[in-house]
């Protein structure tokens, strides 16, 4: 946990506020240009985006402070995202990126050097967290958990 890894990352979200962009059009639009083929698993993009990109932005931040709801969250998501077919490690991992990206790209010129450090490292424990809860369904329900590859 860092108190200033912290700070940094509230101030771009204020920053992000201020200017009044809503990072999710850009950020869905970029994902599904990557994943195309997953744009028919979203029955309604325009609800899942909101709550997908807050609850991505929530964990990262949840995680620089030591939040301890963080876990069961993630642990929750992984359970629930079995519901939308076979989702494989990758894109976790560029959701994340690409949320790290356009929140940076909204957030200049407030963005820098140190904030992009922060949220990369919180992202990256992110990435590390799925895996884990993924690796843990496996071993704790191997029926019906969900991939981890
Ligand atoms: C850290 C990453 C992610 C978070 C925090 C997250 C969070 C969420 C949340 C909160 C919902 C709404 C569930 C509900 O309202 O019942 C949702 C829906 C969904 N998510 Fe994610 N998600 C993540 C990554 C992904 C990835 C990588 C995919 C792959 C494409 C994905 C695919 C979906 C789909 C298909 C839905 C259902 C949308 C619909 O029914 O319209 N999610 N996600």
């Amino acid at each position: 946990m860092s108190d200033a890894d912290a700070a940094l990352m509230e101030a771009s979200l204020i920053a992000v506020a201020d200017a009044g962009i809503d990072i999710r059009h850009a950020l869905f639009e970029r994902f599904f240009a990557a994943y195309p083929d997953r744009r028919a698993s979203f029955i309604s993009v325009d609800a899942a985006s909101r709550r997908m990109t807050d609850e991505t932005l929530q964990m990262m931040l949840g995680l620089a402070q030591d939040e301890g709801w963080v876990w069961p969250l993630v642990a929750e998501l992984v359970f629930t995202h079995r519901s939308y077919g076979a989702l494989p490690i990758a894109e976790y991992d560029a959701f994340i990126d690409m949320t790290v990206e356009e929140l940076g790209l909204a957030a200049r010129p407030a963005w820098s050097a140190a904030s992009a450090s922060a949220w990369q490292q919180n992202a990256d424990s992110l990435k590390a967290m799925i895996r884990k809860a993924r690796a843990e369904w496996a071993s704790a329900m191997p029926a019906g958990a969900p991939q981890i590859a």
